[in-house]
């Protein structure tokens, strides 16, 4: 467990390095891994009629910010390097936030077509589809100038959207989709795929060009390409209707036996819900304050009893500009009732933590 002076890492989210949801059977992340990577395999062969696609899912979750940041040319003053949405082991050390971090080792070492699923970790809010913990799949193809009808930017998005778009329509079935411009460092032009499914445009993946200073900086300028990455958890809760991210982190049976390899078209049936006990706490915000502190604290007392935290109030103070916030606290469990005393004493060092550890003034 890190713990120097740049560690922002909590113990709750220390404890998921390791459990791997994409490597356990039966799963439903695991179960949408493996469906993509049989995609995969199913269409694109090598010469001997092998999988074309390399697979990678045992990368260790400590990158170095070299890997996650400036290998894919994200500026020194983006806001995602900051400890508000990183979570940092050391100052030269993060938990990867994108599996993009393994993109430009896998291109060094000459690979030129490979998918890598692992578990990511951002700080962020709380809600039913936030949790500090997720899964990606990155995928990557590369092309020499003789596997391309011309060797333009405008053929790999051409082969970048058929791929995808079989992709997400051996997922989601024949749903419409549509292509929306994007912005990511590491691609140009860089696009984002969406799906109507369930009455709303999802986004399920983003994905470019693979940008040239990239390949330049992997040694690769001989080739071009395309990459993506795709959230899996978000995958999983439209496909299998699974209401809350923190289902995936469950150990009950009830959730975890509705799931079996190789099935894609189950729905999960809901077990009871337990009813939510809402708790407010309201403070002065100090400056810099930042509401990624706060939603880190409260989950790391409450762990994934918390359902989600919101604003509900706030206002600035006339004379002094200073801001006021009112947050309300959802608590429920996934699996059993929770007790008022338990919730009480839950707030109580939330509140507690909240005006000693990160000094904001309760009122
Ligand atoms: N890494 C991006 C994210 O986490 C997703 C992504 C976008 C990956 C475009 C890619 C890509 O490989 O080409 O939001």
């Amino acid at each position: 467990m890190p713990s120097g002076p740049h560690s922002n890492v909590p113990a709750g989210v220390w404890d998921k390095v390791g459990r791997n949801l994409h490597l356990q059977r039966n799963h439903p992340i695991q179960i949408i891994k493996s469906h993509i990577y049989q995609y995969f395999a199913r269409s694109h062969k090598d010469m001997q009629g092998m999988p074309l696609f390399r697979t990678y899912d045992e990368f260790p979750p400590v990158v170095t910010t070299t890997q996650n940041f400036d290998d894919l040319l994200v500026p020194k003053d983006h806001p995602g390097r900051r400890p508000t949405d990183t979570f940092y082991v050391d100052q030269a050390h993060v938990l990867r936030t994108h599996t993009s971090a393994h993109q430009s080792e896998l291109l060094r070492r000459g690979e030129n077509a490979f998918l890598v699923t692992a578990d990511c970790y951002r700080r962020d809010e709380i809600d039913a589809s936030h949790y500090p913990v997720f899964h990606q799949m990155e995928g990557v193809r590369l092309f020499a100038p003789s596997e391309l009808a011309s060797f333009t930017a405008e053929a790999v998005l051409e082969d970048l959207k058929r791929t995808l778009e079989g992709l997400v329509r051996s997922l989601l079935g024949d749903v419409p989709l549509r292509w929306v411009d994007a912005y990511f460092p590491f691609t140009h032009p860089s696009l984002e795929l969406e799906a109507f499914f369930h009455g709303s445009w999802l986004e399920v993946l983003g994905s470019g060009v693979i940008h040239t200073d990239v390949l330049k900086l992997c040694d690769r300028t001989d080739r071009i390409g395309w990459a993506f990455g795709i959230g899996i958890e978000r995958i999983a809760m439209v496909l299998f209707d699974v209401p809350d991210i923190r289902l995936f982190w469950t150990q009950d049976k009830r959730f975890l036996e509705q799931f079996s390899d190789g099935n894609i078209s189950n729905r999960f049936k809901p077990f009871s819900k337990y009813p939510p006990v809402y708790k407010d706490i309201t403070f002065w915000c100090p400056p810099g304050f930042h509401e990624n502190d706060f939603c880190s604290a409260v989950r790391d007392i409450a762990g994934d009893l918390v359902e989600r935290v919101q604003v509900i109030d706030e206002f600035t103070h006339g004379k002094t500009g200073r801001q006021s916030r009112c947050y309300r606290i959802t608590y429920r469990s996934m699996e059993r009732s929770l007790t008022n005393t338990e919730i009480d004493e839950l707030q109580q060092n939330v509140r507690t933590h909240v005006s000693q550890e990160l000094r904001y003034e309760l009122r």
